[in-house]
């Protein structure tokens, strides 16, 4: 796994073989448009190794069930080029479905049928019967924990049990990739936890190769190899999580003033003071890059000072993803994610 960080569109994947046969997905110029104006994905480019835990990270409306549903063959681009192992699969969609699992924003689970149940079922859709589909539901029940409550309606399972469900059925037919839309939304911390254990267990024990979209930068940062930041249906940066906050040197001050301020204010103030790399004001936050933040924390609140500019709160941290995601989009990205939580 190389490093590198693709501020995508430009053709370069950021990964550090070529051909296609290490790949596992490739998509090229990928758009879909609703109606006369509403383009969901404009021009998305990544490409995901074989055995890889890839994630698309954005915010609401960004593009990403869109592309899985282009992905998985449930929607029509407009423009574009889906391969899945090679496999051409806006032409070839039947023989691209054997390839993949596919696990919803919505969970596909039948409440009204037993967990049990609800594989058997995934699986007579596969084309699985007899033996060899009662042995895998068996062995799903097992790997996912769920086989004590195998022969209970699963509409009294936990939200962590019916999202295991869940994944289990995208792997009733031994898939080779597995695309997860939001997996974790609305779980509590310890099912999430648990989750991405066996999202990490799946993509690194078994060679399961995993796309996944995601809200939670947490989720980005622990478990995928690379992830790509999508915004208005545009990959704008991808990489590994740490080469992205890599790119990100020295510390990062927020300072939180009590009214709002611009940003070619902000630059105004600020420019005489050397060792600054960016400064970035989202409402009002005000977002100071610099190599000592300690060090400089004092000039910076005498200027803000001898302005006139009230200061509620200041502090001082190492980039996070939250730092990439503002950098690169202008905006920070937990207002959105509270949004989605309480929607
Ligand atoms: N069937 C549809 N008809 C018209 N517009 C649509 C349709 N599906 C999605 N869109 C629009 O396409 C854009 C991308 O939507 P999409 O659901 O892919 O976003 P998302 O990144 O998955 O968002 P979320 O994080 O809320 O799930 C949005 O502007 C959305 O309103
Ligand atoms: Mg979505």
């Amino acid at each position: 796994m190389n490093n590198m960080i693709d501020p995508e569109n430009k053709g370069v994947d950021g990964v550090t073989c070529t051909t296609d046969e290490d790949l596992a997905i490739k998509v090229r110029t990928l758009t879909k448009k609703y109606g006369k104006d509403v383009f969901a994905l404009n021009g998305l480019n990544f490409s995901v190794q074989k055995g890889e835990i890839y994630g698309f990270l954005g915010p609401n409306g960004a593009g990403k069930s869109t592309a899985v549903k282009v992905m998985t063959t449930l929607s029509c681009p407009s423009q574009g080029e889906v391969q899945l192992y090679n496999v051409d699969a806006i032409h070839y969609p039947e023989e691209a479905r054997k390839l993949f699992g596919y696990v919803a924003q919505q969970s596909a689970v039948d409440g009204e049928s037993t967990g049990r149940e609800n594989l058997m079922l995934q699986g007579r859709l596969y084309g699985l019967r007899g033996s060899i589909l009662s042995e895998r539901v068996v062995q799903l029940l097992e790997r996912f924990d769920l086989m004590d409550a195998a022969d209970r309606l699963s509409k009294t399972y936990s939200g962590g049990m019916q999202r295991k469900l869940d994944l289990a059925m995208g792997l009733i037919h031994h898939p080779k990739i597995l695309f997860l839309d939001e997996p974790t939304t609305g779980l509590d911390p310890e099912a999430r936890a648990s989750l991405w254990d066996t999202i990490h267990h799946l993509s690194k024990e078994d060679g399961l190769t995993v796309l996944l979209t995601t809200h939670y930068l947490e989720e980005a940062d622990q478990l995928c190899d690379r992830l790509a930041i999508i915004d208005k249906g545009k990959v704008i940066v991808q990489g590994t999580p740490e080469a992205l906050k890599g790119e990100m040197h020295g510390d990062v001050v927020h300072i939180e003033t009590m009214e709002a301020i611009s940003e070619f204010q902000a630059k105004d103030m600020l420019q005489g003071i050397s060792d600054l790399h960016e400064i970035i004001v989202d409402g009002l936050s005000v977002y100071v890059r610099t190599h000592q933040g300690a060090e400089q924390l004092p000039a910076l609140m005498s200027i803000l000072k001898a302005e006139n500019i009230k200061v509620r709160a200041a502090t001082i941290s190492r980039p996070s993803l939250d730092d990439v995601y503002l950098r690169y989009t202008g905006h920070v990205f937990t207002e959105t994610e509270e949004r989605e939580v309480s929607r």
